[in-house]
């Protein structure tokens, strides 16, 4: 039997992927075990599963070192790597905002060159370059980018909403919306050549698996 390699993307993703991943008769028992291990092997039906960050999670599956991955599609936008987007998994839903206080409306209204502060700086820039032919300054955060505004750092921010609890607890709101995100599954190219009937029997059962969730209505 041809191994098929999975990259998940480390914490939620990968927890709610091996949910659904179970429901569709993948298991991998050594995976529930608390431990710092990151890569797991169900010999029996021929799997390896590991654990990435998720901004990785794009590029194993690019070069090959990962048949297939499970990674928001927040990422797979920003990383903009050659791979199959084959099915949205339906959860891990949330939305890219330009958020900001209330009062910087006006600025995007009128098309102002604004500062953006933002761990997406080409879903960024694709945005207010070529969908809003905005001229902006790009700024690149890692983390907690909620911060850019309130310090003074940028007028906006583009990120992540999922709740808006993050927004709410530190004054800010949602301005306008890029696109909404979840999970979604990314085939290499050549395995899809190479290893084609595992690959969509395992397309196949995960999609059996999702209806059967969503009372037959994807
Ligand atoms: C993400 C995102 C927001 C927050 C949104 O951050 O960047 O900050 O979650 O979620 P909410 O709408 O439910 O509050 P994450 O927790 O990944 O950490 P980070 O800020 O370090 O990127």
């Amino acid at each position: 039997m041809q191994e098929l390699t999975i990259a998940l993307t480390k914490g939620r993703l990968a927890d709610k992927t091996m949910a659904l991943f179970e429901k569709a008769g993948f298991s991998c028992e050594e995976m529930k075990k608390d431990s710092r291990k990151l890569i797991f092997r169900n010999e029996e039906q021929g799997i390896r599963f590991f654990l990435s960050k998720g901004p990785d999670v794009p590029t194993y599956v690019e070069y090959g070192a990962a048949d297939i991955g499970v990674v928001g599609s927040d990422i797979i936008l920003e990383e903009n790597r050659s791979v199959f987007e084959v099915l949205d998994l339906g959860f891990g839903k949330c939305r890219m905002c330009v958020c900001g206080s209330q009062n910087k409306e006006e600025l995007l209204r009128h098309h102002e060159m604004i500062r953006v502060a933002t761990k997406y700086p080409n879903i960024a820039r694709d945005y207010f370059y070529n969908r809003k032919h905005q001229t902006v300054d790009i700024i690149k955060l890692n983390g907690s980018v909620e911060l850019g505004p309130i310090v003074g750092l940028s007028d906006v921010i583009v990120d992540i909403v999922e709740t808006g609890g993050t927004l709410r607890e530190n004054g800010l709101t949602v301005l306008e919306t890029v696109c909404d995100l979840s999970a979604r599954m990314i085939v290499n190219q050549v395995s899809m050549q190479m290893k084609t009937q595992r690959i969509r029997d395992l397309i196949h059962s995960v999609r059996a698996a999702l209806d059967e969730e969503n009372g037959g209505t994807r």
